[in-house]
This record gives C-alpha cells, sequence and structure tokens, in this order.
C-alpha cells in the first residue's frame, strides 16, 4: 500500500466542498497539498488554517476556464516543490439551465470548466510525472457519469469518465496511475437545496485517500450507487423513466 505521507498533491475546487475537505484530510495525513480555484480569500483562509497546525499548502488562485492559469498553477508547483505526485482534478459547476436557454458563454464555461480543464491539466502535469516515473491523476467524476440526468453537467462528467479511461491505458505501465471518484449526492453548496440526505463531502476525501494507497480504476462512494449504475445499464428505459421525471432546473428553495 502507498502511503499519503510526503506527496505533493495539486487540488482543483479547494475552495470549498470535497476539495477543501479533501485537502484538509490529505494534509492531516502528511500531504503537501497546493490549493487551486478562484476565491483567493476562501484558499488563503484554508492554506493559513493548514499551515498553522503543522502542514504545508500552497494557495494558487486559479481560473480552471483557463489554459494559462493551469499552466502557471504546474510551473509554480514545480518551482515551490520540484515535483508533482498526484493531481486531483475536482473543479467543476453544474448546469445553468436546460440546454435550449443556454448561451454561448454558459455552454463553453460548463464544458471549460468540467473536461477541458482535466484535459489540460492532466497535459501539463504528464511531462514530469513521465520524468519521475511515477504519479496519480484523480478526477472528480459523478454517478451523473453513469446514468445520464437532463443538462450539459452530466454530459461533461459521462465524457470526463471517457477520458479518464484512455488516458488510464495510454500511460499504462509507465508508473502513472489514472483514477475517477464517482460521488453521489454529497452535502456541499452544489447540492444546496436539495431536501435528501446526503453524506458530507469528507466522505469523498477518504475515497481519494484510498485510491492514493490502493490505485484503482474509480471509486463510487456511497457505494450503494453501484447498484443503481448496473440497473440502469440493463435496464435503460427504467433510467429514461426515473430520471426524466428529476426537476434540476426548478428552484429548489
Ligand atoms: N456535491 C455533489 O453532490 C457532487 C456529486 C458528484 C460530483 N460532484 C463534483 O464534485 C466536484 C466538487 O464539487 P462540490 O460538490 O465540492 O461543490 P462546490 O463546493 O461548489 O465546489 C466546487 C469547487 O469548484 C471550484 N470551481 C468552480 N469553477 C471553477 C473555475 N472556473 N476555476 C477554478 N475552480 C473552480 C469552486 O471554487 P471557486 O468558486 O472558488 O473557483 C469550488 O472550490 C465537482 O466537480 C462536482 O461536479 C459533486
Amino acid at each position: 500500500m502507498k502511503s499519503v505521507q510526503g506527496k505533493i498533491v495539486i487540488i482543483t475546487g479547494a475552495s470549498s466542498g470535497i476539495g477543501a475537505a479533501t485537502a484538509k484530510e490529505l494534509s492531516r495525513r502528511g500531504a503537501t497539498v497546493v490549493l487551486a480555484a478562484r476565491r483567493q480569500s476562501e484558499l488563503d483562509q484554508l492554506a493559513r488554517e493548514i499551515n498553522s497546525t503543522g502542514g504545508i499548502a500552497l494557495a494558487v488562485q486559479t481560473d480552471a476556464s483557463k489554459s494559462e492559469d493551469l499552466k502557471h498553477l504546474v510551473t509554480t508547483t514545480i518551482e515551490h516543490f520540484g515535483r508533482i505526485d498526484v493531481l486531483y482534478n475536482n473543479a467543476g459547476i453544474g448546469d445553468e439551465g436546460p440546454l435550449a436557454a443556454m448561451t454561448d458563454a454558459g455552454l463553453e464555461r460548463i464544458v471549460a470548466t468540467n473536461l477541458l480543464a482535466p484535459i489540460r491539466l492532466s497535459r501539463e502535469v504528464l511531462p514530469h510525472m513521465q520524468r519521475q516515473r511515477s504519479g496519480h491523476i484523480i478526477s472528480t467524476g459523478s454517478v451523473a457519469s453513469h446514468i445520464a440526468s437532463p443538462g450539459l453537467y452530466s454530459m461533461t462528467k459521462f465524457a470526463l469518465r471517457g477520458f479518464s479511461d484512455a488516458l488510464r491505458r495510454e500511460v499504462w505501465r509507465s508508473g502513472i496511475h489514472v483514477s475517477l471518484v464517482s460521488p453521489g449526492f454529497i452535502r456541499t453548496a452544489m447540492t444546496k437545496g436539495l431536501k435528501l440526505p446526503m453524506p458530507g463531502p469528507e466522505a469523498v476525501a477518504l475515497a481519494v485517500v484510498g485510491l492514493i494507497e490502493r490505485p484503482r480504476r474509480e471509486v463510487v462512494v456511497p457505494s450503494f450507487y453501484r447498484p443503481l449504475i448496473l440497473l440502469a445499464k440493463l435496464w435503460p428505459w427504467l433510467a429514461d423513466t426515473i430520471t426524466s421525471r428529476m426537476r434540476l432546473f426548478e428552484p429548489k428553495d
């Protein structure tokens, strides 16, 4: 089993929710964390919290939809720490509305953040991981990477799963691992207003720790979503019936 201790980990979407919880959990276990997101004050606050309790955290303000910001994130990490052991592609945004109502800017924002950013960042870290002959790229997919829900969000998560599988096969036996962590509903800002019992983001943080310690293709969290994914693949008509009733684009409060 590999250890998290001493690993240099880039985490996108670290300013809240799953990314922030994962940063805390990894640093508690001795990893150095590079925190990336747009909200500088949230990143600084988290970095202060981690650094004041004996951990090592560096905040790098990053808009994941901008290629130059992603390059800057990687060069800054290398300048400070000399290597990158784990890239955790976690930043993501939800749908702004049904397809017919979306603007070009909205379409581009969701694809750039949820899909292009993980692809671009993986491309940027790969030469470093190839030089090291080790590394791990983990991305946050979703149960919506398997069971399509209305809207573009699910499409980006399906594509991210495809990318993760394809990249794993591309770098197979090079010492670089590629994994997907696929959460169901998790209590974060993204699900604010949803009236469902949900685990907190710490559940996903522990799944990410588990992937680093024992690399695998994918972890679904909570695991009770696994049989639902299987059912949706066996009987897609049933998934059509249920997901088409999801009122995703109506106010939830
Ligand atoms: N919560 C769930 O039920 C659930 C289920 C399945 C998958 N997921 C996935 O989990 C990931 C984390 O979401 P969350 O639930 O933790 O929600 P969250 O609390 O809203 O976190 C989203 C994170 O993404 C960052 N982000 C958004 N746009 C960005 C951009 N352009 N550049 C850089 N960072 C950006 C946000 O930071 P800034 O706003 O500061 O930039 C924030 O840190 C997402 O990929 C989401 O799709 C969530």
